[in-house]
């Protein structure tokens, strides 16, 4: 797909995933919505990056917050692309803790809401969106990428509700390019092994030695930029649909 003079919407689009992405569909010349709650850094990007990019304070679980956010893009151009890259919390607890009660279950069940039930909610009201409009020559309306995580095939110790979540946003992925099929818009998942970015809360020297050390090579934790530029693949390569795209450099966790 060519969107240039399109426009985009990334959830978490003030986080590190997000905002790289945002930077570069900005180059690319896409009008860019950036979805968030943390509206310092993105009224600040927003305003880094000039008339393409707009803020719209957006809560992924919250319906009217998303209606307005996919209503924004779609009046700048239409909606061609959502990025669902939010997130930033888990319980990192085990199932049992060390006196052997059960993990909360409410905290399970917020992890999903977050990661899952999220990007659900973004993926159907921007699929919608791409619906109305017209097909570009190639058919395709739209593509919606969704963000997954290596933890949803190897999923870490203290990491059930997270690994859950993610297997639900793999698992989401056929299902919904099978039902997109008929009106044209694609469906990817990403699941990225370890990205430098705020989520990690430590400096970059110490999350390096921590994470970097056990990617087989580039030895090193991966940089936003790459998996913005992996959305750029996605976007242009029509021919990728329902697939959940690993970028981690060969990473495989074990189990801590
Ligand atoms: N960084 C990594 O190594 C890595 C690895 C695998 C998967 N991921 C996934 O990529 C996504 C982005 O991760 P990141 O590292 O950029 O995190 P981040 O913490 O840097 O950014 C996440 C952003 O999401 C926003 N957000 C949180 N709750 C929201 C909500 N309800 N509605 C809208 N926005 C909300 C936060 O304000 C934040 O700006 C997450 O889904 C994460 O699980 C990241």
């Amino acid at each position: 797909m060519d969107i240039n003079g399109c426009a985009a919407l990334v959830t978490g689009g003030a986080g590190g995933l997000g905002e790289a992405t945002v930077r570069r569909l900005v180059a690319d010349g896409v009008n860019v919505v950036i979805a968030d709650l943390a509206d310092d850094r993105g009224e600040k990007l927003a305003a880094d990056l000039g008339d393409r990019a707009i803020y719209v304070r957006t809560d992924v679980l919250d319906d009217a917050s998303v209606a307005a956010a996919v209503e924004t893009a779609q009046s700048r151009g239409g909606l061609r692309l959502a990025v669902a890259a939010h997130g930033g919390w888990a319980a990192q607890m085990r199932v049992l803790g060390r006196d052997g009660s059960p993990m909360p279950q409410q905290l399970f069940d917020k992890t999903v809401a977050l990661y899952l039930s999220g990007t659900f909610n973004v993926l159907r009201q921007s699929a919608a969106a791409m619906a109305r409009l017209e097909p570009q020559d190639s058919g395709c309306r739209g593509v919606i990428v969704n963000t997954a995580s290596i933890a949803a095939f190897e999923g870490q110790i203290g990491q059930s509700d997270y690994a859950a979540a993610k297997g639900g946003v793999v698992g989401l992925g056929l299902a919904a390019a099978r039902d997109l099929s008929a009106v044209g818009v694609r469906v990817v998942t990403i699941a990225p092994g370890t990205f430098f970015t705020p989520a990690f809360q430590m400096e970059e020297e110490e999350a390096q030695a921590t994470w970097g050390s056990s990617v087989p090579f580039p030895k090193r934790m991966g940089r936003p930029a790459e998996y913005a530029a992996l959305v750029a693949t996605i976007v242009d390569n029509d021919y990728l649909n329902g697939e959940t795209i690993r970028i981690d450099g060969a990473q495989r966790f074990g189990p801590k």
